[in-house]
């Protein structure tokens, strides 16, 4: 699939979101090896930890679908109204990435529009991370 078309759907999942609190919208789309896009937005609560974030949101509606493999994901999130900053994922949302998603090969596609956008693999953004094959020592 091309990038403006998982950018598209990051910006579609954006308007989806819940923020009274932050009135920061963030919308993820994920795209699965086998070409599906789930897409995902940050939900917020009045009690504030509970709070979701979009790119996680994505990722356990796949999970929960039995997706296991991912290739892509774009992020698109900016205060309410048009998108006009890049929103890089934040830590927890890395490592859960770090859980399905090999660190060379996964592109973290960080957008404001399909024309405007940075793109890291998630290696370049959780150097030496944690994750499953650390806990096979044996
Ligand atoms: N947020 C995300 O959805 N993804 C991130 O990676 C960073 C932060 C959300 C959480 C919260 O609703 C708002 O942005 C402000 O932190």
């Amino acid at each position: 699939m091309e990038k403006e078309k998982l950018i598209l759907a990051a910006l579609e999942a954006r308007t989806h979101a819940y923020t009274p609190y932050s009135h920061f919208q963030v919308g993820a789309a994920l795209l699965t090896r086998s070409g599906k896009v789930y897409q995902g937005c940050n939900i917020e609560n009045a009690s504030y930890t509970p709070t979701i974030c979009a790119e996680r949101n994505a990722f356990f509606k796949a999970v929960y679908e039995g997706e296991r493999e991912f290739e892509a994901i774009a992020i698109a999130g900016s205060p309410e109204g048009e998108c006009i900053s890049y929103a890089a994922p934040c830590g927890v949302c890395r490592q859960v990435m770090m859980e399905f998603c090999d660190p060379e090969t996964f592109h973290i596609i960080i957008a404001k529009s399909p024309e405007e956008y940075v793109e890291y693999s998630l290696k370049e953004m959780l150097p030496m991370g944690f994750g499953p094959g650390d806990l096979q020592l044996g």
